[in-house]
């Protein structure tokens, strides 16, 4: 379905109802209400790219003015809960994929969601790492290594844009055989090599023009960076990646625990 397709929308009658019988015992601001009923829409009445009532019929039934209904969508805006059309209105977004800390391959992590993942401009090359790339792989800066780029896909849609470097010895023939499917896949089957752990950090980014034409969003967009060194059990260094995944559709997800020295309160 794409972004501007428009689908009826709560208005009117409907939304009054809806609005009185999720009302219910609410409390807080009508600023508050308003908010709850819209997150009550989001999550459960409405589908992605379904449309959000007008600002005019929000504002008369909470009794607010239009500026405190704009609001309210503008926060959920920058949340990534909705998104506007000049003229059209505004609709709700696609949901974001919650990424665990579980370490998957980007192909695991879209099927566990039921998408169908891909790659798009897939370019494979054999080169020297240089000092960085090297660095990171603990390999000399003139030792071979495969640089895989591709931009990663979900049901077709751009979801990231990864680099990602193999040490050529570990993995000889890997550039000309190409690449058309998972990459840690073809590590294990091709090569047994089974990555086990890795070190992973994720930094706030911005996309600069170019990346954000590959991903199809606005420049400037905001995304997360991760980078990825990843081991075998032998530790050995299997792969340096670097990965840019829109926020707009991703979100990383933490299960954290109390240690047992602090858990006085
Ligand atoms: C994730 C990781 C990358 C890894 C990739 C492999 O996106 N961040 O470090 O290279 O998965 O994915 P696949 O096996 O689908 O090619």
């Amino acid at each position: 379905m794409r972004f501007n397709e428009m689908h009826p929308c709560p208005s009117g009658e409907g939304i009054r109802f809806m609005a009185e019988t999720a009302g219910n015992g609410r409390t807080g601001t009508k600023g508050a209400q308003l908010r709850s009923y819209l997150l009550g829409l989001i999550e459960g009445e409405l589908k992605p790219h379904e449309k959000l009532p007008t600002e005019r019929d929000l504002a008369e039934t909470f009794g607010v003015t239009r500026l405190t209904v704009r609001r309210a969508l503008d926060q959920l805006g920058y949340e990534g809960r909705v998104y506007r059309t000049q003229g059209a209105g505004t609709f709700v977004s696609e949901p974001r994929i919650a990424k665990s800390v579980e370490l998957t391959s980007f192909t695991q992590d879209m099927r566990a969601r039921g998408l169908v993942p891909g790659s798009l401009d897939t370019v494979v090359e054999e080169i020297p790492a240089g000092a960085e790339i090297g660095a990171r792989l603990a390999l000399s800066p003139r030792d071979l290594v495969a640089h895989i780029s591709r931009v990663r896909t979900a049901d077709g849609e751009p979801m990231c844009i990864e680099n990602t470097y193999v040490p050529a010895k570990l993995a000889p023939g890997l550039a000309a055989r190409g690449i058309d499917g998972s990459l840690y896949q073809m590590l294990t089957e091709t090569y047994h090599l089974k990555i086990e752990k890795a070190e992973q950090s994720i930094h706030a980014t911005v996309l600069d023009p170019p990346l954000a034409k590959l991903l199809g969003v606005p420049e400037f967009s905001p995304a997360f960076k991760v980078l990825r060194v990843a081991y075998d059990k032998k530790n050995q260094r299997i792969e340096y990646a670097e990965s840019v995944y829109r926020a707009d559709r991703y979100s990383y997800d933490f299960v954290i625990f109390r240690t047992t020295r602090d858990n006085t309160n």
